[in-house]
């Protein structure tokens, strides 16, 4: 299997970043609701902690992906699907970029701003030249809690797509994100 990318299909390592992120991202959406129904204390934060630095790992994954993703082509769509579906898909791909980026830095800059700086695993914790600041606190906490829900609708489009893609219009769609797309054109 090809490392780059072709005009038909991902290669290995825009496979691989997918998933992991993919992973990542619903790992950090359990992390994040769970710890937001406990009280107070050492427990929630060791939630949080694992949560941040689940997050930095996702953080590095994904400006890895988009760099890669700059330096290779990006496989056509369909050749039978319709305008509409290229442009849903094209605007629905770079929402998620826009809003995970978007939710990393509120994450990060809520806990920076709240005099915290941020942990890895425990291994270390990266100091935020950030000022510590109440409000500023509430308000990248506040957008932190809105942003993962047009995270969790844009996701759902993009499942509820590869899936109808798959079974409805039966192209490489998913084929080419997962298994691979076959030579003679399967
Ligand atoms: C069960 C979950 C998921 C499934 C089934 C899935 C499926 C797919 C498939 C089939 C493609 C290829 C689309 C194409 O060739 O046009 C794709 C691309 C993509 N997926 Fe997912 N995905 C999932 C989760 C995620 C998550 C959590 C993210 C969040 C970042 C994500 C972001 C993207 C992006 C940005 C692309 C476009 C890749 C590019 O060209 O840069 N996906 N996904
Ligand atoms: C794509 C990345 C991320 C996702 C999907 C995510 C998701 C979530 C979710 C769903 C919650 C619960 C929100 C609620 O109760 O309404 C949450 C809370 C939280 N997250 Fe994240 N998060 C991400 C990145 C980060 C980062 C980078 C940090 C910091 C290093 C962070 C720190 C926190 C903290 C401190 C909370 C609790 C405070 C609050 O509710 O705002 N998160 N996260």
């Amino acid at each position: 299997m090809a490392l780059k990318n072709s005009a038909t299909e991902y290669g290995s390592l825009a496979k691989v970043l997918h998933w992991l992120v993919a992973i990542g991202i619903f790992a950090l959406i359990w992390l994040g609701l769970e710890q937001s129904g406990m009280e107070r204390g050492p427990d929630r934060q060791a939630v949080r902690d694992l949560h941040g630095s689940i997050a930095l790992l996702v953080l590095s994954l994904m400006t890895l992906r988009v760099v890669w993703r700059l330096l290779n082509e990006v496989p056509a769509h369909p050749e039978k699907s319709p305008g509409w579906q290229r442009a849903a898909a094209t605007l629905v791909h770079w929402g998620l970029y826009v809003a995970v980026f978007v939710q990393l830095v509120s994450g990060s800059l809520a806990v920076a701003t709240g005099g915290r700086p941020l942990a890895f695993f425990g291994f270390f914790s990266i100091p935020l030249p950030v000022a510590e600041s109440d409000d500023q606190h509430e308000l990248w906490e506040e957008v932190h809690e809105s942003v993962w829900i047009i995270i969790v609708v844009l996701l759902g489009v993009h499942v509820l797509a590869a899936l109808y893609n798959h079974f409805a219009a039966k192209n490489d769609v998913l084929r080419r994100m997962t298994v691979g797309v076959s030579k003679s054109g399967g």
